[in-house]
């Protein structure tokens, strides 16, 4: 039985840092496993321009403690006053990684999102012609459409419109939760990729309401069937290069989630790895996790594989894991998968 496993060191294709005394309580968490990150842009107000992602990512960067290295991979925000010009700017430069795309209302500090997709046609050309990757919050927000069918119905009423009319833009599919955002990045081209994250391939929708309702796994995309979420580990288990980890991991104070109107998020910076080493291991995939947690994102990003390592340990006794972050603010939970985990990433 493997015992250790060494692998290149890890990306995190989809992150929330936030800002100020949340970003520095944060941000080490992540850099401590992970070289990279794709930084979301979903601050309040949200990152549009360049001038702000590059002042946003000076503010990473200070905040990263003197010992750590971290990369962190900037985004902007797709608003339909999102200006082309600029974002081929800022993408020339090498500032910028990839857009993200929130539909409005669909999620956390998206109010600023696209209601309107004509509205963005002009900035989704420019990224289609310069090679500029879209980041899709995959979830349509009409309140006729169940919280639980809104990302299968955006695929089809949105997504795939959207990319047969933009032929040659490349797509990130986030957080997909459904076996239909499997099927749809199988059944498509290589142009076509998607994140997984940590906490969909352990919770479902039951973990969330079953036995009193835990507001600590409440995220969007909420947690669906057990069914999806079978799809999801066969996915990120499978090899298939067209999945890859991004975690999601969205800090909020405990006072924001353990509340009567909680925020959406899942805090999994701590222990993604870990639990990742668990959840291939139970599916006898451990051969796959470098793919899925280390190269299937940057070659889909076309960046380089990190050339450190990192090695994981499964012990004998079961490993404790910090329940809290604390922020100046006050305390984050931290993720529980809800059962022990004897995998930890060694020093
Ligand atoms: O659960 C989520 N939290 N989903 C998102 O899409 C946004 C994120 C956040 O920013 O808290
Ligand atoms: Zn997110």
């Amino acid at each position: 039985m493997i015992q250790k496993l060494t692998i290149a060191r890890p990306d995190d294709w989809h992150l929330h840092l936030r800002d100020g005394a949340m970003l520095e309580a944060v941000l080490p968490e992540t850099a401590r496993h992970f070289a990279r990150a794709i930084i979301m842009p979903n601050l309040v107000p949200p990152v549009v321009t360049g001038a702000q992602a590059a002042a946003y990512k000076d503010r990473i960067v200070a905040a990263l403690p003197n010992d750590m290295s971290f990369e962190p991979l900037m985004t902007l925000y797709l608003t339909e006053d999102s200006d082309p010009e600029d974002i081929a700017a800022a993408h020339a430069t090498g500032l910028i990684k990839a857009v993200k795309l929130y539909p409005a209302g669909a999620t956390t500090n998206s109010a600023s999102g696209v209601a309107d997709f004509k509205n963005v046609r002009a900035s989704l050309e420019k990224m289609a012609e310069i090679g500029l990757p879209l980041c899709v919050h995959g979830e349509v927000t009409h309140d006729d459409v169940d919280i639980f069918d809104r990302e299968a119905v955006f695929i089809d009423t949105v997504l795939d419109p959207i990319r047969k009319a933009t032929p040659g833009l490349r797509v990130i599919m986030e957080h997909i939760t459904t076996k239909d955002g499997v099927a749809y990045v199988q059944d498509h081209a290589t142009d076509l990729g998607a994140t997984i994250t940590t906490h969909h391939l352990i919770i479902n929708r039951n973990h969330i309401l079953v036995g009193g309702i835990k507001p600590h796994y409440y995220c969007l995309p909420v947690a669906k069937r057990e069914e999806h979420r079978l799809a999801l580990r066969a996915a990120a288990t499978s090899g298939d290069k067209r999945f890859f980890l991004g975690t999601d991991s969205a800090p909020h104070l405990d006072g924001d989630k353990e509340s009567a109107c909680g925020c959406a998020g899942c805090f999994t910076a701590t222990n993604t790895m870990a639990l990742l080493a668990h959840v291939f291991e139970e599916d006898g995939a451990l051969d796959t996790l470098e793919g899925f947690a280390s190269r299937n994102g940057p070659q889909f990003y076309g960046l380089p594989v990190n050339d450190e390592t990192i090695t994981l340990v499964k012990n004998e006794q079961a490993t404790v894991f910090p329940g809290k972050i604390e922020s100046a603010n006050g305390p984050v939970t931290v993720f529980d998968p809800g059962y022990d985990v004897f995998w930890t990433v060694a020093d």
